[in-house]
């Protein structure tokens, strides 16, 4: 008998082995384990042995029958991933394909493109320059020397110098791009007309209308007499051209190291449309554009004659620029890479 079971088990291996789809694997098991396959008549003949060798058959018997059970699922499993396989080289190119999802540009590269648009139209070039600065065009070239006061308004973030040539305090991250009026006017001579867009670094808290990196652009102008109420048009007419004709602007007298004198630009605030929220402070405006005429002694450090020539420079709060645009009431939305807020813009 147990030459009997060795025999059922090889050749339902080998039926199994060559099995070609899940229909002959059916019939196969029906064939060997069924009500009258021939493994279970087989087992049905048992009791006929002495009792002696009963045990001993018996266990093999049901060895025989694992045998064929785990042979049947594994050749199941197999065929089937066999044909799931077949059934992805088989593309079928007429079927309708997956639309593509399509990105678009940030709200702030946007917004970035519009304003240089804007500056382009009335004769202005873009220029780009480091964000890792030293303190001369930074601060000292801007009229802002050491233990200037207005230094104190620009919490720095200085780089270690230790493995370098320079001195300690003297290489830091941008605090503006400010910084770039006098490393420009270097390299060309009047008249002058140049933004500058770009990202600056402070050491400051993080809430809905501050960040420790933001972006600005500045812009500066430089001939010959280059009056105030040149920058005062400059600055109504782009800021008209961005939120429209009916924007309301208003100017005040501030003061910045390296203007004289400085000017504050505000804008009725668009998220609350001048009633007070959190994003203005609850003042009504929001402070856009900060800007004044170029001190003398910038434009000496540059290298021009402070008697022949004369400008105005300004700066863009861009990263403020677009949450008034598309009234966010908090700036960090700027950065959040969730798609659910990047997809609304
Ligand atoms: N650079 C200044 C800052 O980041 C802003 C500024 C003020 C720029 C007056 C100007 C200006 O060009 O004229 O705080």
């Amino acid at each position: 008998m147990e030459e009997e079971l060795m025999q059922i088990k090889n050749s339902a291996v080998s039926m199994i082995i060559d099995a070609s789809d899940q229909k002959e694997l059916e019939e196969i098991k029906l064939q060997f384990l069924g009500r009258s396959g021939k493994l279970t008549l087989t087992l049905k003949e048992i009791t006929k042995i002495p009792a002696e060798k009963r045990a001993i058959v018996g266990q093999l018997a049901n060895e025989v029958k694992r045998v064929i059970e785990e042979s049947i699922e594994s050749k199941l499993s197999s065929l089937i991933s066999y044909f799931s396989s077949q059934r992805k080289q088989n593309i079928d190119v007429t079927a309708p394909g997956i639309k593509p999802g399509i990105g678009h540009l940030h709200p702030m590269t946007q917004v970035l493109h519009d304003v240089i648009d804007i500056f382009k139209g009335i004769g202005f070039q873009v220029a780009d320059g480091p964000e890792i600065e030293t303190d001369y065009y930074n601060f000292t070239a801007l009229n802002m020397p050491p233990n200037a006061p207005s230094r104190d308004t620009q919490a720095t973030l200085y780089l270690d110098t230790k493995n370098s040539n320079a001195q300690p305090g003297q290489i830091l991250l941008r605090t503006q791009t400010s910084n770039m009026q006098v490393r420009t006017m270097e390299k060309i001579k009047p008249p002058v007309r140049v933004i500058v867009p770009g990202k600056v670094y402070r050491v400051d808290d993080v809430d809905a209308s501050h960040g420790f990196e933001f972006w600005q652009l500045e812009g500066f102008c430089i001939d010959k007499n280059v009056r105030l109420t040149d920058l005062f048009g400059t600055i109504d007419y782009v800021l008209k051209k961005v939120y429209g004709e009916k924007t309301k602007i208003k100017f005040a007298t501030t003061n910045f190291g390296f203007v004289e004198p400085g000017v504050d630009t505000y804008m009725e605030c668009t998220v609350c449309k001048g009633k007070g929220c959190n994003f203005c402070k609850q003042s009504g405006w929001s402070e856009i554009m900060p800007a004044g005429m170029v001190h003398p002694n910038v434009l000496k450090a540059a290298g021009y004659d402070s008697q022949k020539v004369s400008g105005f420079a300004f700066c863009i709060g861009l990263s403020r620029l677009v949450t008034l645009r598309y009234q966010m009431d908090d700036l960090r939305l700027l950065t959040n890479p969730d798609l659910r807020i990047l997809e609304q813009f």
